[in-house]
């Protein structure tokens, strides 16, 4: 484990790095390098905490490293997470069994909504009512409607709303983003994201009357499924790739290993067509994990993978055997099957360098302390939740209805 003065030091080695790096950017980047910059500045941040389950608990650890934030008070439906919670932050956080008691706080300034997806609208619209920063849980909502609400209130607040897309504040990500925005991979035409894993995606439960409350997931009453609460982040980098959202959706899906009463898949396909004829095509599978949390890019002079710890660039091979094999006499015609020139480049790649290879939720809460403080919009502002949300509701209702479905116009 890091002692305390490895993890100053290492602190202020990211700080001068990710600084070093702000002067370099433009625009969006250097606007991200900004947020999510270490900081001394320990001007008090007061934080509710709203549903602090897992995710709730993990945005605490993030946020408690940052200077002047404090947990002032929590809200859950579940006593046991109250005492789970003030191990996280080594102190009694007062505690409300009504989510609107903590919002009625007058020592709370910002929220975090980390409920269950299918409470997300009523939280967040209600925290932001209330007057609250707010970092909401992505999926944004989950209704396009919902979803539309917290736009306006967002748009109509002079609080901070900023959307658990972590992966905007990823480094690696940005980095690798900002060389394919300036073509190192020719046109990006079609992206594949995969998130297999195995594993049920079942939590262990104390008692059945907690079933639906625990494992939330696996229940339509809360939960879209492997599309939202996976394929959300990814949805969330094609619109970034292609800086647009999706026009049209197309996905299936079934309960193949899992017969356990669950209502959500357990393996699920979409395909999100942007303009232009671009794809997006993710899939998602419970009981193998050979693929992992993986993006491919791909354009015509190459192809970049992400993952959730690094980038790496693969260049297109040259057609150099093909001209070989027809100066030497061989029959080559478009029709004809070669291994050699259709076998893809197999080396190790590129690897893109950054400074600091820093959790991207560390990253993200930082940035959304810097935020509240400073009255910035975040980079994973409310229209980034709503592009994503506007990926994953589509697909959610293609797949109900088997069939292609329209996806309206972002807002
Ligand atoms: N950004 C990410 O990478 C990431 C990762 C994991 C989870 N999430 C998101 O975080 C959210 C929570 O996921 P989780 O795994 O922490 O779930 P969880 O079940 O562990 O936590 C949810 C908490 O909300 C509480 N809750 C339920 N109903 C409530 C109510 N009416 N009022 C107050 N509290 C209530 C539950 O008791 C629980 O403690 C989901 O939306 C999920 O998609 C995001």
């Amino acid at each position: 484990m890091m002692d305390r003065r490895t993890f100053v030091q290492s602190l202020s080695a990211t700080a001068i790095a990710i600084s070093a790096n702000a002067q370099s950017l433009t625009g969006a980047d250097a606007e991200a390098a900004r947020q999510i910059a270490p900081t001394q500045d320990a001007t008090p941040l007061r934080v509710g905490v709203l549903g602090p389950g897992s995710r709730g608990k993990e945005l605490v650890r993030s946020l408690l490293r940052v200077p002047g934030v404090r947990v002032t008070a929590a809200a859950d439906v579940y006593a046991p997470r109250f005492a789970e919670l003030n191990r996280v932050c080594g102190y009694e956080v007062p505690s409300h069994a009504d989510y609107r008691a903590l919002l009625d706080r007058k020592d709370v300034d910002a929220v975090l909504v980390a409920t269950p997806f299918g409470l997300h609208g009523e939280h967040v619209l209600a925290a932001l009512q209330a007057g609250k920063h707010v970092y909401g849980e992505k999926t944004l909502a989950f209704t396009l409607e919902e979803s539309a609400k917290i736009v306006q209130a967002a748009a109509g607040t002079q609080r901070i709303f900023q959307i658990g897309h972590q992966y905007r504040y990823s480094p690696w990500i940005r980095a690798a983003l900002a060389r394919v925005q300036q073509g190192e991979i020719g046109e990006v035409t079609h992206i594949m994201g995969y998130w297999h894993r195995n594993n049920s995606w079942r939590r262990p439960v104390p008692e059945p009357s907690l079933e639906r409350l625990i494992n939330w997931r696996l229940y339509n009453q809360w939960s879209l499924g492997l599309l939202a609460e996976l394929g959300s982040h990814h949805m969330d980098i094609a619109n970034w790739v292609f800086g647009s959202t999706p026009t049209a959706a197309l996905a299936s899906g079934s309960i193949c290993k899992y017969h356990d009463g669950r209502e959500t898949d357990d393996n699920v396909q979409a395909v999100l067509s942007y303009s232009g004829g671009r794809r997006f095509i993710f899939s998602s599978v419970t009981d193998n994990a050979m693929q992992g949390d993986q993006l491919w890019l791909y354009g015509s002079k190459g192809s970049l993978n992400l993952t959730l710890q690094d980038a790496t660039f693969f260049y297109e091979p040259h057609r150099a055997s093909r001209v070989a094999a027809a100066q030497q006499g061989a029959a080559v015609t478009s029709a004809s099957y070669q291994a050699a020139g259709e076998m893809p480049y197999r080396g190790p790649g590129q690897p893109v360098q950054v400074t600091t290879a820093e959790d991207p939720t560390t990253a993200a809460t930082r940035a959304f302390v810097y935020c509240c403080r400073t009255g910035t919009r975040p980079i994973a502002d409310v229209h980034v939740g709503y592009g994503s949300a506007l990926c994953v509701i589509p697909s959610n209702q293609a797949r109900l209805l088997r069939r292609e479905v329209e996806v309206p116009a972002a807002l």
